[in-house]
């Protein structure tokens, strides 16, 4: 550390320097990110909560409530607004504290020493970390042809250790929503925690419904579903960090308290102790100021810029891997390996993610993305095809 002080003009020119090495989302060539840029005016109120300390609620009982208010406006469109639950980091901790809730419940009523999980192959690589740090072993469920878990193998391999069964409706990879319904009536039958991770699909799908968009139900509207991951700065817009875990009753939340003596607060649920009140507020006045309309506009012209970007793609001669559910697109070259055509992109200054299961080129259509960017990417992909 410097022994002087420096300057704010010249920290301020050293970290734009650094910043001028990003890449912009207003570039509109970042494919393969599930973040984009924040809105405005969440940015405006995330300033202003920069101080306050959820980890502290008792100090902060201001912000403490506009969490509860905001858990409360997504559980409303997430088919129950009488939901407990946090905004955390993001999905991963939400996943987190999913699998902690279930496995300390099943400790506590069931006697459960050696938790298992079954999750779908396409599940987010957080459960991976579950395992590791919550002491659970995971288990894969194959994908069926419409890279849907298999409930067949869900059922068969519950077993005594069983603490919770995992869907996702809006798979980190392609967009797929897992049959949350089958998982449902399994998860009731056999008495067993159902997790949905809707991290990407949360802040989508229930507004494409209002549009008039046919999706089965995914949510608590069904009876088996104990618990959803949500997150904000995904399609939610919010400025990043902001997860949300959700809980159909405080029953998991209790399971993970452990007291605070310290604190305003004599116990605490969370992972994280101090944690930022600025997530909270800032989804919490986004939700108001865009309303149902505007997150229904938002998912209309991602889905938009998707069918787009899919017609061309056929068109070129592009293989997709699937038709796209939600804003995201798998494809191929039919020539090409993934890896090459991705090089390709690359090459031609896009950034591109690839998904392993199946191997394709992944785009994520978020609202950075314009339609004149997609007309730039068609053009660059008629490119690769005519000059192999
Ligand atoms: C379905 C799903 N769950 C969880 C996560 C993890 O979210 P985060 O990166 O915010 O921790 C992701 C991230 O892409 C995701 O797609």
């Amino acid at each position: 550390m410097n022994t002087k002080p420096i300057a704010k003009s010249e920290i301020l020119k050293e970290l734009q320097e650094y910043q001028n090495q990003d890449y912009k989302y207003e570039s509109g060539r970042i494919l393969g990110s599930m973040c984009t840029q924040a809105h405005p005016f969440a940015k405006e109120v995330f300033i202003k909560f920069l101080d306050s300390n959820l980890g502290d609620a008792g100090l902060f009982q201001g912000t403490k409530h506009i969490e509860d208010e905001a858990i409360k406006t997504i559980g409303s469109f997430l088919g129950n607004p009488e939901v407990y639950g946090n905004i955390v980091t993001g999905g991963t901790e939400a996943n987190l504290m999913a699998m902690r809730g279930a496995r300390n419940l099943a400790i506590n009523e069931k006697g459960i020493k050696n938790g298992e999980i079954i999750v779908p192959e396409s599940a987010h690589f957080s459960f991976k970390k579950a395992q590791d740090m919550l002491g659970l072993k995971v288990i894969h469920a194959p994908l069926d042809e419409e890279y849907r878990t298999s409930t067949d193998f869900v059922q068969d391999n519950i077993n005594k250790n069983t603490v919770a069964i995992v869907g996702v409706a809006g798979s980190t990879e392609l967009g797929v929503i897992d049959p949350i319904q089958e998982l449902s009536d399994i998860s009731t039958d056999k008495n067993i925690h159902l997790h949905v991770d809707a991290a990407f699909g949360g802040f989508v799908i229930p507004f494409l419904k209002d549009l008039g968009y046919h999706f089965p139900d995914f949510d608590f509207t069904l009876p088996g579903v104990d618990s959803m991951t949500i997150d904000p700065h995904k399609m939610g817009l919010a400025p990043i960090p902001a997860g949300c875990i959700l809980f159909k009753d405080n029953k998991c939340l209790d399971a993970m308290a452990v007291d605070t003596p310290y604190l305003t607060y004599k116990q605490q649920s969370t992972i994280v102790g101090t944690r930022l009140g600025a997530s909270s507020a800032a989804i919490f006045a986004l939700m108001k100021y865009l309303g149902r309309e505007g997150y229904a506009k938002l998912a209309q012209e991602c889905m938009d810029n998707t069918n787009f970007l899919a017609k061309g793609l056929k068109d070129l001669g592009y293989d997709l891997v699937m038709e796209p559910k939600l804003n995201i697109i798998g494809f191929n070259h039919p020539q090409l390996s993934t890896e090459e055509l991705a090089d390709e992109l690359e090459k031609r200054d896009w950034r591109v993610s690839m998904s392993k299961c199946p191997e394709a080129v992944r785009i994520i259509v978020m609202r950075h993305i314009k339609h004149e960017n997609i007309l730039d990417l068609l053009s660059d992909l008629k490119d690769i095809k005519n000059n192999l």
